[in-house]
């Protein structure tokens, strides 16, 4: 028998046994039709791959919208054995995930996230059980409403140091925010400040974001479909898909253990770090305490939570009107004396009604997380087996035509009513429902509010000019992924006075 044959039997009997293990299953399940319908959904193509060959190959949630206008609000489809519904109406999220919460807080079991390692200690994909609601017990208590005023100081010191790089390097903006976003999360885990730049972590979590946004979400559908694909070894030609999954495993294992290893050497030390971490390991009294909170710790840094601040920016270079009302109610409210601070939140509505515009103008995760049902649901009539795939499209209830006009026009002032106070619609629906609903959403949305707030009273953005004076556009577009951000695009950002620079000395040596 030639080597070749060797090397590869042994695949090809385990590639066929699951083909016709998933062949007998899929059709089993085919044959034993429930008695009430699944919602409606474009109509199988194949009896087997079932709605295979229709899923949306980019930009999966206007496939949903425009699947909604034929088959309604709650739209099925189905591949192979494995059934999905998706929810394009807040109601209908709100009557589920929130109301039936028990039956509606899984997560779908995802091979490759099997494979990268984060199915057993990254919060926001494990499945539900003990575990998990262990996780969410200890992010609640860090992370709460109340809990998350302790880290406001923090979060104030790192937005001061974004302003600062903002003037020296503007043109960097979008890496600025980048830094932000690790700066804000890694000394509120940690006590870790990242350098300005190539800092190891923040690096670290955006190889991570990358491997996982452009690499491994577009193809993770077929992927899904054809798990047996997980048993190809990352050598054999074409399996790119596996040796990307391991990739990812690596960066996630190392976001997971290093920087929770330089807390535990500072506290062998004898120094005590002022962070989530050290605070946790001071009580921690188990194996299982400890994976909860590195797991935890990794799961929150990694995330490219501040993708809402490069939308700020590209809004911002499209609507200068928006700009301006903007820097009227700051200039008038707080003027240019002194920085802003959390204690001019309420006193300026415009600020806060543009940070609400942001989130819902490009939901940073359009499709939220999947859930995943834990038993048999009738929901209007209609059957929803376990082990369903629930996937909540926030993009649709951001651009609902019943909800807002002119979804896709940048406009707070849809959030003030004719009194000129904010109305009740505080966009949270854009951090998920449930019982897995961001728990990052509180310190989340401070950050952003201030680093929004501060850069319209210090700086005026406007479009760039190329070299005969002509503006350059910018379009609004932004990537296909499961955590969206702004295509890349180019802004003029100008300090708008020459004491800005003194504002921003003087906030920072009064907050260190
Ligand atoms: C603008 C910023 C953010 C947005 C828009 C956002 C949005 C979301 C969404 C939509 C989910 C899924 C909810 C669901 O399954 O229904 C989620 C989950 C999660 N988020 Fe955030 N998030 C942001 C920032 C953060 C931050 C800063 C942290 C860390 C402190 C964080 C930690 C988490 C975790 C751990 C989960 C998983 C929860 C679970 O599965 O139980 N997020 N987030």
């Amino acid at each position: 028998m030639a080597l070749f044959d060797l090397v590869y039997l042994p695949y090809a009997w385990t590639v066929a046994t699951a083909f016709l293990a998933l062949l007998g299953w899929t059709l089993r399940s085919r044959l034993s039709q429930p008695k009430l319908p699944y919602p409606p959904g474009p109509p199988a193509r194949s009896m087997i791959s079932g709605n295979l060959a229709d899923l949306p190959a980019k930009y999966a949630w206007h496939t949903y919208i425009e699947w909604g206008k034929k088959y309604g609000d709650i739209i099925h489809y189905r591949t192979f054995n494995k059934h999905t519904i998706v929810l394009n109406s807040y109601k209908d999220i709100v009557e589920l995930l929130d109301k039936r919460s028990s039956i509606y807080a899984d997560r779908p079991r995802l091979p490759m996230m099997d494979l990268m390692g984060l199915t057993d200690f990254n919060t926001g994909i494990m499945g539900y059980g003990p575990k998990w609601k262990f996780h969410r017990r200890i992010l609640q208590q860090y992370f709460r409403a109340d809990a998350s005023l302790r880290y406001r100081a923090k979060q104030t010191r790192k937005v001061n140091d974004y302003l600062n790089s903002l003037l020296d390097t503007p043109d960097k903006f979008k890496h600025h925010i980048q830094t932000l976003a690790g700066a804000v999360i890694m000394t509120i885990m940690y006590d870790h400040d990242v350098a300005p730049t190539n800092d190891f972590f923040v690096d670290l979590a955006e190889r991570h974001t990358v491997l996982l946004s452009t690499g491994i979400f577009p193809r993770s559908s077929l992927f899904q479909a054809f798990s047996i694909l997980r048993f190809v070894p990352a050598w054999f030609p074409g399996a790119g898909f596996k040796r990307l999954c391991l990739e990812s495993r690596k960066v996630a294992f190392d976001m997971r253990d290093i920087p929770m290893a330089a807390v535990q050497k500072q506290m062998k030390d004898g120094k005590t770090p002022d962070c989530v971490t050290a605070n946790f390991l001071e009580t921690c009294k188990s194996k299982e305490e400890f994976d909860a909170i590195s797991g935890m710790a990794s799961g929150a840094y990694g995330g490219r939570t501040m993708a809402s601040l490069e939308t700020f920016f590209q809004a911002i270079t499209m609507y200068p009107e928006v700009q301006r009302r903007a820097q009227k109610e700051i200039d008038e409210v707080v003027g240019s004396k002194r920085l802003i601070n959390y204690d001019d939140w309420s006193s300026l509505p415009y600020v806060e009604a543009l940070l609400r515009e942001v989130m819902r103008w490009r939901p940073v995760a359009p499709l939220s997380l999947a859930h995943s049902t834990t038993a048999d649901d009738v929901y209007k009539g209609y059957y929803i087996p376990k082990e369903t795939m629930i996937l909540t499209n926030l993009w649709a209830i951001a651009h609902d035509l019943r909800r807002y006009s002119e979804p896709e026009r940048f406009n707070p002032s849809r959030f003030i009513d004719e009194n000129g106070r904010l109305n009740n619609d505080d966009v949270a629906y854009v951090f998920g429902f449930g019982r897995r609903i961001c728990p990052g959403r509180h310190v989340a949305s401070a950050t952003i509010w201030l680093a929004m707030a501060t850069v319209l009273q210090l700086f005026n953005i406007q479009k760039k000019k190329d070299s005969s004076g002509k503006e350059i556009e910018v379009d609004g577009g932004y990537t296909d992924a499961f955590a969206i951000e702004p295509l890349p695009f180019e802004c003029t950002i100008l300090p708008r006075s020459t004491e800005s620079r003194q504002i921003i000395s003087e906030a920072m040596a009064k907050a260190y």
